[in-house]
Parts: C-alpha cells; structure tokens; sequence
C-alpha cells in the first residue's frame, strides 16, 4: 500500500508526547499505516523491567511520562535498525547531543525516499563552524529534513491543553503539508513557513534564553527585570540567526517558535528551573548535579547550547555584540557570578 509509515527517533518527555499525538492523527487519517513506531533507549528501571517492555505492556512511558497512555499503535522498539526499517517518515526527537551517535548508525539502514522532520532543540559546533540538527541528519542520511518547533512544554500537550507549532520547511511546500496533516490536531494548531534555519535557531537559542530568565528568578529579581532578559534575549537570537543566515525572516520571530517559546520556556520550562536552583545556590551546585536531581534522567539543551553558541561567537570574534549570550555562558561554567546576567546586558 502507499500509506506512510512513521517512526518517532526518540522517546523521552516530549519524544513521547510527539508519538502519542502522531498515533492519535494516524489513527484519523488514511493516508497513514496505524501503527506507530517509537524507537527507546533501552535502560532498565529500577524495579529490574526493561522500559521498552513496560511500554509495550502498559501503553504508558513510565519514566519519561508517567501516567499518560500513548494509544494502543504506539510500539515500542529498543532496536534501532529495526524501527526505521520501513519507516517512509521518521521524526527525530532526542536531546540534541545523542544526533551524531545516532546519524552514524543510521546510515545506510534507512529507506532511500524517506522523509525527515526534526523536533529537536540543540546544534553542534564543527571546526567549520555551527551545523544546526536538521542539517546533520539532511548530510548524513542523504534525506530532506523539516524542523517542527514551538511554545510545546510537552507536559501540556500530553494533557491535551491547546498550544501551536511551527514546521520549517526549505522548498517542498507539498512535505511541509505532509508534516502539518501529521502533527496538525484541535488542540496543536501547526503553520508551515519557509525558514527552516530560523525556525531551527528560534528553538536552539531560546534555551540559552530560558537559562537566563531562571537566573533571574534565582536572584528574585521580579517581573520587570524577567521581561527585559526576554526581549533582549529575542532581540539577540534574530541577530545571531540573521548574522549566520541572511534569508532568516523577521516574521519567524513572530510565530509559535519564536516568541511564544521564548514567553513559556522562560515560564515553565526545565531549563528556566535548574537555572533558578543554579542562582539560589549561587552558582555552588553544577547544572550536571541540578539536572540530574532535579530532572531524573531528562536533559537540559540550554546549558551546552550556552557553550555552542560561545564558541560560534568566540571563533567570529562577535562576543561583545551578544553580551546576554555570552554572560550565560560565563555564568554556567563558573566564571560570573549569576548576578551578572543583568549587570552586563545593561
Ligand atoms: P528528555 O529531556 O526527556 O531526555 C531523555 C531522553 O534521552 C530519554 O528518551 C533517554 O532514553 C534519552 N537518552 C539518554 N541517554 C541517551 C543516549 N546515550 N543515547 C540516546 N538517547 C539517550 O527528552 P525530550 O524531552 O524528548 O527532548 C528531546 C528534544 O525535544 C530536545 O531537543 C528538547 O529541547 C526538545 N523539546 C522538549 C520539550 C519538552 O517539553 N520536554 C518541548 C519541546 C522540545
Ligand atoms: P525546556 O527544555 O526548558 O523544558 O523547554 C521545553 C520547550 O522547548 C518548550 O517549547
């Protein structure tokens, strides 16, 4: 048959929630095979049980999201090959440093016409210079590759609250509509705009932004002084995305992925937390420590996004144009204090 096949590359919190929307909508629509596939990491829980085994029998991802049930045509694969066998859609959501061990066993295994989407906040920095995520598995898998990015802490969306997305595509407005028929649902709203690239960095560098807002909060430093790191931490990530990108849209700012993740990362997100706890400790405790008490087992991207962008900054000689950037980055690896962050974007 013509249906496509999808498999989710990633199931941690918002792996998990990707998959249980996707299998909701391809229940829906034709055009899709029912079955879902979710490719797991494998680990084995405290109790001695295989995860992959207790989300195959129980429907529910028990570490990453307790106590939602994906839907019965989510399967669970601990094998990696073998979940994206037959795959003519694969949707990439791990955290952003795992993609390269990923990609280089991918190659080769997957099927020659398949199409990607990426969902995953993070870049890597080469000696060449900034390779954004989509761009690495686009490379190294030989495959286009969307981005879908957004105001989506997953908790929410598991829970079925409204919220919007934003898909960046480069050329094929007909995968992009693909992608949106996919993911598109009464409670996720998703628009497609032609700025992978600035979809992509508005996702990446708004976690750096999160970290600085939580620093904020650490600090009790009030409302006014949080909205003024958000606008500065915007104004800062349209520079850096156009500085590295000259056809990134001003209008990108302007959807789910730009200022509406910027406003709910820095409310309600997981790096906007450790960052509050990092300042109370007045910066005694490392963010390794504070995530992986705080987090049990998720990651944050905001941290080592911090030090990407540094040394993308560093090596271009464009540090002092990017002064709330930079001083993240000075304060995660101990050099400020945290209450730096508001004495040098002034
Ligand atoms: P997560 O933070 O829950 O991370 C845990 C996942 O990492 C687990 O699936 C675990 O098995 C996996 N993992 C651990 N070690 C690994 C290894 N060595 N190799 C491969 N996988 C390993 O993950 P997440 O929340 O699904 O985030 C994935 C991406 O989605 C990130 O880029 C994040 O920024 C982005 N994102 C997250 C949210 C959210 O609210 N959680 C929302 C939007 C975007
Ligand atoms: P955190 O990783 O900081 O929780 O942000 C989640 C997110 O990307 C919301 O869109």
């Amino acid at each position: 048959s013509n249906k496509s096949k999808v498999t989710v590359v990633g199931s941690g919190n918002w792996g998990s929630v990707a998959a249980k929307l996707i299998a909701s909508n391809a229940l829906k629509l034709p055009s899709f095979h029912d079955e879902v596939r979710m490719w797991v990491f494998e680990e084995t829980l405290s109790n001695g049980e295989k995860l992959s085994e207790v989300i195959n029998q129980t429907n529910e991802n028990v570490k990453y999201l307790p106590g939602v049930k994906l839907g019965k045509n989510v399967v669970a694969d601990p094998d990696l090959e073998h979940a994206v066998r037959d795959a003519n859609m694969l949707v990439f959501v791990t955290p952003h440093q795992f993609m390269e061990g990923i990609c280089k066993r991918l190659v080769g295994k997957i099927k020659k016409e398949a199409e990607a989407i990426s969902l995953i906040k993070g870049m890597e920095v080469k000696m060449e210079g900034p390779c954004m995520i989509s761009t690495l598995i686009s490379e190294k898998l030989g495959i286009n590759c969307c981005v879908l990015m957004g105001a989506n802490i997953a908790n929410e969306i598991a829970e079925e609250k409204f919220s919007e997305a934003t898909v960046g595509y480069r050329g094929n407005k007909e995968i992009a509509d693909r992608w949106v028929q996919l993911f598109n649902h009464p409670y996720f709203i998703v628009s497609a705009v032609q700025d992978v690239e600035g979809v992509e960095l508005c996702g990446t560098l708004k976690n750096v932004v999160a970290i600085a807002a939580g620093f904020v909060d650490g600090l009790e430093m009030g409302n006014n002084t949080k909205a003024a790191i958000m606008r500065i931490g915007l104004r800062e990530m349209k520079a850096f995305s156009k500085l590295l990108f000259s056809s990134v849209n001003d209008s990108t700012f302007f959807e789910s992925c730009g200022v509406a993740d910027i406003i709910t990362t820095c409310l309600g997100g997981r790096n906007r937390k450790c960052a509050e706890a990092f300042a109370r400790h007045g910066g005694k405790r490392t963010f390794d420590e504070l995530e992986a008490e705080m987090l049990q087992g998720q990651k944050l991207q905001g941290v080592s996004t911090a030090k990407e962008v540094y040394e993308v900054l560093r090596h271009r000689g464009w540090l002092e144009l990017f002064p709330l950037f930079t001083t993240v980055h000075e304060i995660c690896s101990g050099r400020l204090p945290p209450s730096a962050i508001v004495e040098t974007v002034k």
